[in-house]
């Protein structure tokens, strides 16, 4: 082994190092900020190592390289400019699409990797095992995390799109996984073979994440998230690559407990999720148009009064307040109220927003102390002693009908801020939340509608409070 490649072999494994302690970093918000940093700069590392590698073997044509560099300019250059400019609240969407590009770019290595070897005594059949999963897998992750972006952003229909013998397909697209995994490891490199695994893994994803819809999207991105690890991890495999399979492997297991604790919050079961199916929301539609003739309007001064004069407030962010970007008009009601002395604290739900932590990540943009910020579990016993629950641009996560089976969030925990001893929600209209249904919340006596934007309402509400002070 030469000097170089030795090096490079041992900044590889310090990489790989640093990405464990990267994400154990992750674990507190006081040290997430480090973890990111570090983990970038040892796959910064780790880039220049793998090229350095790519040199001192000579594996690569002066052409090679003006490809995989101009390639690389090309992908840093859109990757960077779409992380700086995309919206918090578009951050969802934007995961979904790396998530697909990681997927396909893995499953396409081992494409070109079986295409290229295509010799049977090389590629034994711990090559073409981990071939097959790698494409199946980076295949249905790449057209899956595309549709699933795709109803994020509003292109493809958000409901749960089902078809008539989607059963069907799916299990003919089972036997095509089997069928096209023994021909490869039969026949390595085969072409028709590996067609096979690419047009079934493609077809599954779309058939996967068409009929979720609703409020378990979170769950599917995250599992999503998972498979490109996996894939990645897999892609090591056939590239007999260590850095790359813990790399994949860390991303891989993380997202695999982030989707089973995200499933657990939602009171699901990830198969349950996969095959989807879930209620079609006519119940809950019924009992809110009901509710919309009965709501209470409310005045930003009767429920600066209310708030000013409580003992214990409990506010409810969701994607409504990251919408407005409303965070800072937020912290400095509460802190205007807590100088007031009323107990301000902040009910986290583990999915409100669009991205998991959302809120975590908005309040901490205020400067929210992060002991206010309760979760679900935690909290929920302490409504009925709330004097007032102030919702902001929070529908799902607070809707009674999940308590009830038969609609889109049925079965789903939610913030009981119906227990509170009166309740005020800031959203524009009776527009619906993420999951397309009404909230009975709305039309409960106890609740009084202010309809604004979250912005506007929070600092129309300070300035309401502000009188009170002096
Ligand atoms: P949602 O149920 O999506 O409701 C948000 C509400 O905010 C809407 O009803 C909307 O009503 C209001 N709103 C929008 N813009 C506003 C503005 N400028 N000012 C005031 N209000 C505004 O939010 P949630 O309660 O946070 O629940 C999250 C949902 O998203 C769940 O169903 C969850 O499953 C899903 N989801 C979550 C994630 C993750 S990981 N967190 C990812 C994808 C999907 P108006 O239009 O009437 O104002």
């Amino acid at each position: 082994m030469s000097t170089t490649e030795t090096t490079a072999r041992y900044v590889l494994l310090a990489a790989a190092c640093c990405f464990v302690l990267g994400l154990h970093l992750m674990n507190s918000p006081a040290t997430a900020r480090r973890g990111n940093t570090l983990s970038a700069a040892a796959m910064a590392a780790a880039v220049a190592a793998t090229a350095a590698l790519l040199v001192d073997a000579d594996a690569i044509t002066a052409t090679g390289w003006i490809v995989l560099l101009t390639a690389a300019a090309l992908g840093s250059a859109a990757g960077l400019y779409a992380a700086r400019t995309v919206q918090m609240t578009a951050m969802p969407q934007l995961v979904s699409l790396f998530n697909a590009v990681g997927g396909g770019a893995a499953a396409l290595l081992a494409v070109d990797h079986l295409i290229q070897v295509h010799d049977p005594d090389a590629l034994a059949s711990r090559f073409t095992i981990p071939g097959a999963l790698d494409i199946v897998i980076g295949a249905v992750t790449f057209s899956g995390s595309l549709v699933a972006a795709g109803k994020l952003q509003g292109v493809v229909p958000g409901r749960p799109i089902v078809f008539r013998g989607a059963r069907a397909v799916n299990v003919a697209l089972a036997v095509a996984f089997v069928a096209g995994g023994a021909w490869l490891v039969a026949d390595p490199g085969s072409v028709p073979a590996l067609l096979v695994l690419l047009a079934a893994g493609l077809a599954f994803g779309v058939t996967m994440v068409l009929p979720i819809g609703g409020a378990d999207m979170p769950v599917v991105i995250s599992l999503l998230n998972a498979f490109t690890g996996t894939a990645v991890a897999m892609a090591g495999f056939v590239l007999d690559e260590p850095a790359l399979i813990i790399a994949g492997a860390l991303v891989g297991a993380s997202g695999g407990i982030l989707t089973k604790l995200m499933a657990d919050a939602m009171n699901r079961s990830i198969p349950a999720i996969v095959v989807g199916g879930f209620g079609t929301g006519d119940e809950a539609q019924a009992a809110g148009a009901e509710a919309a003739a009965q709501v209470r309007s409310v005045t930003a001064d009767d429920v600066a009064i209310q708030l000013a004069y409580a003992g214990k407030v409990i506010v409810v962010p969701g994607y409504g307040l990251a919408a407005a970007q409303a965070q800072h008009e937020l912290g400095e009601l509460a802190e205007l109220l807590a100088e007031r002395g009323v107990d301000v604290s902040y009910a986290i739900h583990p999915v409100a927003g669009r991205m998991p932590g959302h809120m975590n990540v908005l309040l901490a943009e205020a400067n929210v102390p992060y002991p206010l910020l309760r979760e679900m579990e935690d909290i929920n016993s302490e409504f009925p002693q709330a004097d007032v629950a102030l919702v902001i641009g929070a529908n799902d996560v607070t809707n009674p009908a999940a308590r009830r089976p038969g609609n889109a969030i049925s079965g789903m925990p939610i913030l009981d801020v119906d227990r509170a001893r009166s309740i005020v929600v800031v959203k524009r209209s009776m527009g619906h939340g993420y999951a397309g249904i009404d909230n009975e919340l709305y039309a409960d006596p106890k609740t009084g509608m202010l309809f604004a934007d979250a912005k506007h309402a929070l600092a129309e509400l300070t300035a309401a409070v502000r009188t009170f002070v002096t």
